[in-house]
């Protein structure tokens, strides 16, 4: 492996753990994000993610130091000039992105330029950048230091090289990578997405209470959670948008949002983050 940092873009809960994983896996890592006090709030969410890990003995307190000091935050886009691989996990919002993996190709020869997209084209990102032979796909599941896997994207214009380092850096994080292609949702979330956005015509049909589904799926099909306590965790705005991109990407009916998950958008109950999404945290 190289000596040169990993960058991260965008300091949000997956960004949080990608650095995290990256800095625990003895990878330098710049993680970047425009806005100071969101990089001062992923820093204390990391201190405490490896507190974790200390607490159940599975990583030492100089363990522990030692990745914090791994880690670099900064406001300029430019600091990332240096680094070998560069994991974008901004908002999924595409002209944000397209923005950013233009600016990175510029600033860039050689890095590899890795999206945790969890939905949006590769092969359209790869094609607003020079040199789009070095774009791919890296797709975490939150929480990241928990779930193995990463399903590695390759766009149209992908290399066979850039695909190979993406999986040696996989392995180095001791995660999973699975090959997938560049198609709406790509695998785990053309799969997961609609049964969370069933669960939620379920709750709209008035055939069942959020708490009764979540209940079901658990003992009933062994989820670690039940499909809502999982759509709180995600957020119920990516929820939305992922099944706009599947019924946009397809053209399929099958794919329609329910209504109450828009309805519960619009009121800014996303889940987790905002304190109410199906169920209410303090
Ligand atoms: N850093 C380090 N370790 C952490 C951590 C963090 N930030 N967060 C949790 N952990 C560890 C805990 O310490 C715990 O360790 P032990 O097993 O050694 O005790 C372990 O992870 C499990 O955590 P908890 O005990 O707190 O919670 P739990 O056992 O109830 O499991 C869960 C919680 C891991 C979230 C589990 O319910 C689960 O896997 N749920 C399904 C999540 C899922 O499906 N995610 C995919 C979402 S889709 C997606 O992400 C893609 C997208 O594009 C939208």
């Amino acid at each position: 492996m190289s000596e040169q940092p990993i960058g991260v873009v965008g300091a949000g809960t997956m960004g949080q753990g990608i650095a995290q994983v990256l800095a625990a896996s003895g990878f330098e890592v710049k993680l970047y994000d425009v806005a100071d006090e969101q990089l001062g709030r992923a820093t204390a969410a990391i201190d405490k993610g490896l507190s974790k890990l200390v607490a159940k003995a599975k990583l030492g307190e100089a363990d522990k130091a030692a990745a914090m000091a791994r880690l670099d935050t900064t406001t300029a886009l430019d600091a990332l000039r240096e680094c070998e691989v560069i994991i974008e996990a901004a908002p999924e919002q595409p002209a944000l992105k397209e923005k950013l993996f233009r600016d990175l190709s510029r600033l860039t020869h050689d890095a590899i330029l890795a999206s945790n997209t969890s939905s949006l084209s590769l092969t359209r990102l790869a094609g607003v950048c020079e040199r789009p032979e070095r774009v791919v796909g890296m797709h975490f599941f939150n929480p990241v230091p928990v779930l193995k896997l990463v399903e590695v994207i390759r766009a149209e214009q992908t290399s066979d090289a850039t695909v190979a380092r993406i999986e040696a850096l996989t392995e180095a994080l001791n995660k999973t990578a699975v090959p997938v292609g560049d198609s709406p949702g790509f695998a785990v979330n053309r799969l997961l997405v609609p049964m969370i956005n069933e669960a939620a015509f379920l709750v709209q049909e008035g055939a069942a209470t959020p708490e009764a589904i979540d209940e079901a799926m658990k003992l009933g099909a062994a989820h670690p959670m039940g499909p809502l306590a999982l759509a709180d965790l995600i957020g119920l705005d990516v929820c939305l948008s992922i099944m706009e991109v599947l019924q946009e990407g397809f053209g399929d009916p099958k794919y329609r949002p329910c209504p109450l998950l828009k309805r519960m958008v619009d009121a800014g109950y996303l889940g987790r983050k905002s304190g109410r999404g199906f169920h209410v945290y303090e």
